[in-house]
C-alpha cells in the first residue's frame, strides 16, 4: 500500500518556472540571441548546468567550462533575486491542501527536487514544515531522469520504492519515478506526461481517494 508521497518542487508546488525563464532569457539577451518561452519548455526539470548547455545550443554558442560556470552563476544570481521575494501567495493551487491531507491520512511526505535553491523557496513560502524529508540538488549527484533523488527520498522516509507515489510536472521526472520503481502522478497535460499512471491539471484536482484508486490499479 502507499505510505509516502514524494513531490517535485518547481511546477508542482510553486510556479518558479517563470523566474527561471526570465533569468535564462536575460542571459540569452546579454549573449545576443533570442530565447523564447517555447525554448524554455526544454529546461523544465533539467539541472542548472544541463539547462545552460541547452540554452547555449539554442544560441549556437560554445564556451569552456570556466566560462560556463560563470554564466550559470550569473543566471542564478538573477533567479535568486526573484525567489528571495517569494511568499506563501506563490504556492500553486491545491498544493498546501494536498500536503496537509497526506499528513492527516498518515502518509509521509518528501521533497524530491533538482534545485539547489529549494530551501530558500520552501522557507520563503512557508512549506518547509510539511515535509518529513527534503532531498534537493545539494544532495544528489545524478540529475533526473536518474532515479537517485527519489530513491534517497524513500530511504530518508524508511519506506520502499513501491510504497511511494511521485508528483511531477516534467517528463524527465516521470521517467525518474518509474526508474525508481515508483508510480507517478503527472501535474500538467498528457502531451508531455503521457507515461504517468494518472494525470491531473494541478494538485487542486488531487485527493487521497484518487491516490488510493491509483494503488488499486498497480
Ligand atoms: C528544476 C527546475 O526543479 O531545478 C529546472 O525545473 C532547474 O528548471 C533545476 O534548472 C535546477 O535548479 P537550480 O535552482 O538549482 O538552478
Ligand atoms: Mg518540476
Amino acid at each position: 500500500s502507499i505510505k509516502a508521497c514524494l513531490f517535485d518542487l518547481d511546477g508542482v508546488l510553486v510556479d518558479t518556472a517563470k523566474y527561471h525563464y526570465l533569468a535564462w532569457k536575460r542571459l540569452a539577451d546579454e549573449l545576443g540571441f533570442t530565447f523564447t518561452e517555447q525554448d524554455n519548455e526544454k529546461l523544465k526539470g533539467v539541472s542548472r548546468m544541463a539547462s545552460l548547455d541547452i540554452l547555449l545550443s539554442v544560441g549556437q554558442l560554445e564556451f569552456d567550462d570556466a566560462k560556463k560556470l560563470e554564466l550559470a552563476e550569473r543566471k542564478n544570481s538573477w533567479y535568486f533575486e526573484s525567489i528571495s521575494k517569494m511568499d506563501h501567495s506563490e504556492i500553486l493551487p491545491g498544493a498546501l491542501e494536498f500536503l496537509k491531507a497526506c499528513r492527516e491520512n498518515g502518509l509521509k511526505t518528501a521533497l524530491g527536487s533538482a534545485s539547489k535553491n529549494a530551501m530558500t523557496i520552501l522557507n520563503n513560502t512557508g512549506l518547509t514544515p510539511y515535509f518529513d524529508a527534503i532531498i534537493d540538488g545539494t544532495h544528489t549527484s545524478q540529475a533526473k531522469p536518474d532515479p537517485e533523488v527519489f530513491l534517497l527520498g524513500a530511504k530518508a522516509l524508511s519506506v520502499s520504492p513501491e510504497q511511494c507515489v511521485v508528483f511531477e510536472d516534467a517528463e524527465a521526472g516521470v521517467e525518474a519515478a518509474h526508474r525508481a520503481g515508483m508510480s507517478c502522478v503527472g501535474i500538467g497535460s498528457a502531451d508531455t506526461l503521457g507515461k504517468a499512471e494518472l494525470i491531473v491539471p494541478s494538485l487542486q484536482e488531487m485527493t487521497i481517494d484518487r491516490l488510493k484508486e491509483l494503488n488499486a490499479v498497480r
